[in-house]
C-alpha cells in the first residue's frame, strides 16, 4: 500500500512566489540582499537577540560557533551521544574531541546532573541540545559552564519558538544554530541561522562567514575595499532562500499554533495507551515552551518498535526513528566507552518512533495515525 500519510510535508507559506519573483525580477540572487536582511530583522525581533546571521545550514552555523571559540586539538567538548552527526562534527573538524554525556529519560536532553563529572582539565565547551525543541535544563548548564570558564553552544536545530524560562533557546549561551532544513517547523529547503550573544564576536563572526574578508563593513560602506584578513568559507545563503524563508517567519505564530495543536491532538489521543502500560510518551517540564516540532513515543523495546513501524507502513503511515547513538558508531567509536556506558540514549535510540507531524496535518489524518498506531500496540 502507498504511503498516503508521510512522516514530513513541507509546507509553502503563502507569499513564498511573489517573493521569490521579486528576487528574480531584481536580480540580486546573492546572499544578503534584501530578504536575508529581512529575515535578520525579524529573526532578531523574534529573537531578541544581539545578532543573527543567516546560514546556508545549522551544521554551517555550528562550525561558525566552533570556528570562532577556536576549538581544536586538545580540547573536549561535553555533547550528548544522542543527536544529529552536526552537532559533534562541527568541531571535531577542528580537531577538538567529543566528551559523550548520557541524556534524560524524560525529555533526552543532555542529563544535567552528569556534566560536573564529565568536566576535565581539556574541557572547553558544552554543546546541549534541544531536543524535539524542549529546552535542557539550562540553569545547570549555564551555571556548570560558568563554573568552569566553558563556553555554551546550543544545538537549537528544533527549537524555533521554544523558550526556557521565557528566554528563547539558542539565546541564553554564547552561540545558538538553527535550522530551517525541509523538515524542520520553518524551512528554506536547507538553511540555517548562527545567534551570536556575545558582542565581542559579531565582527570575526560577519568575517568568518564571507570567506575570511571583511566584505560585510565595505558593503556597509564602512571602508572602501574588502580583503582577506582571517580564516573563513562561504556561509551565506543566496537571496532566493532568503525569500522562500521570510515568507515562512512571517508567519511563525500560525505554524507553531497548528503544530502544537497537532502535538496536542496526539498527545491525548495516547493517553489511554500510556495509562496502560504500552508506551511512554517524552515529557515537557513547566519552566520549557515547546516548539512542538516532533511527536515521540518510547516503545517496549527495539524489536517491538520494528514490528509496530513496519505495521504502520503496511497501513499507509510513515513514521521515523531518531539518531544512531554517536559513541557506538563507525566514526564515535574511538572516542566513546562503548556499549553499555550510555544506557539511557542507546534505549531511547532503540525504541523511539515519531508519527508523522508537519504544519498542515489535518486532524482526519491524525485520528487514522492514532487509530491504526492504538490498534497495533493493542494487538502486540
Ligand atoms: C540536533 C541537530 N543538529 C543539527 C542538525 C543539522 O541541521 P541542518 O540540516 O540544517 O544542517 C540537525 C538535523 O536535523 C539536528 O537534528
Amino acid at each position: 500500500m502507498a504511503l498516503d500519510i508521510p512522516f514530513n510535508r513541507p509546507y509553502v507559506a503563502r507569499r513564498t512566489e511573489e517573493y521569490l519573483r521579486e528576487v528574480l525580477a531584481a536580480g540580486k540572487l546573492a546572499g544578503d540582499g534584501r530578504f536575508g536582511e529581512r529575515c535578520r530583522g525579524l529573526l532578531e525581533a523574534q529573537l531578541g537577540s544581539l545578532r543573527v546571521m543567516l546560514t546556508t545550514s545549522c551544521t554551517h552555523a555550528l562550525e561558525m560557533a566552533s570556528l570562532l571559540l577556536e576549538l581544536g586539538p586538545g580540547d573536549e567538548v561535553i555533547v550528548p551521544s544522542f543527536t544529529f552527526v552536526s552537532t559533534v562534527n562541527s568541531f571535531v573538524l577542528r580537531g577538538a574531541k567529543p566528551r559523550f554525556v548520557d541524556v534524560r529519560a524524560d525529555t533526552l536532553n543532555l542529563d544535567e546532573s552528569l556534566l560536573e563529572a564529565a568536566v576535565t582539565p581539556q574541557t572547553r565547551a558544552i554543546f546541549p541540545v534541544h531536543y524535539g525543541g524542549v529546552g535542557c535544563e539550562m540553569d545547570v548548564v549555564l551555571a556548570v559552564a560558568a563554573k568552569h570558564g566553558l563556553a555554551v553552544v546550543e544545538d537549537a536545530a528544533m527549537a524555533i519558538g521554544a523558550s526556557y524560562r521565557g528566554r528563547p533557546l539558542g539565546t541564553l549561551g554564547d552561540f545558538g544554530a538553527l535550522s530551517f532544513h525541509e523538515t524542520k517547523n520553518i524551512t528554506c529547503g536547507e538553511g540555517g541561522a548562527l545567534i551570536v550573544n556575545r558582542s565581542e564576536f559579531v565582527e570575526r563572526a560577519e568575517i568568518i562567514r564571507e570567506k575570511g574578508t571583511d566584505r560585510s563593513s565595505f558593503m556597509r560602506g564602512e571602508i572602501d575595499k574588502y580583503g582577506w584578513v582571517d580564516v573563513g568559507s562561504s556561509y551565506l545563503p543566496s537571496d532566493l532562500l532568503a525569500a522562500c524563508l521570510l515568507a515562512q517567519l512571517e508567519e511563525v505564530e500560525s505554524i507553531q499554533a497548528r503544530r502544537q495543536e497537532a502535538w496536542e491532538r496526539y498527545d491525548a489521543g495516547l493517553a489511554g495507551a500510556v495509562a496502560e502500560g504500552l508506551i511512554e510518551t517524552l515529557a515537557i517540564p513547566e519552566e520549557c515552551q515547546s516548539s512542538y516540532h516532533l511527536y515521540g513515543l518510547l516503545l517496549a523495546n527495539g524489536e517491538i518498535r520494528q514490528r509496530v513501524q513496519s505495521r504502520l507502513r503496511e497501513g499507509g503511515v510513515q513514521t521515523t526513528s531518531h539518531y544512531q547513538p554517536l559513541h557506538l558508531s563507525k566514526m564515535g567509536a574511538s572516542w566513546g566507552e562503548g556499549a553499555g556506558s550510555l544506557p539511557v540514549t542507546e534505549a531511547a535510540c532503540e525504541r523511539l518512533l515519531r508519527l508523522p507531524l508537519y504544519n498542515e496535518i489535518t486532524a482526519l489524518e491524525q485520528e487514522r495515525v492514532l487509530d491504526l498506531l492504538l490498534t497495533v500496540l493493542r494487538g502486540i
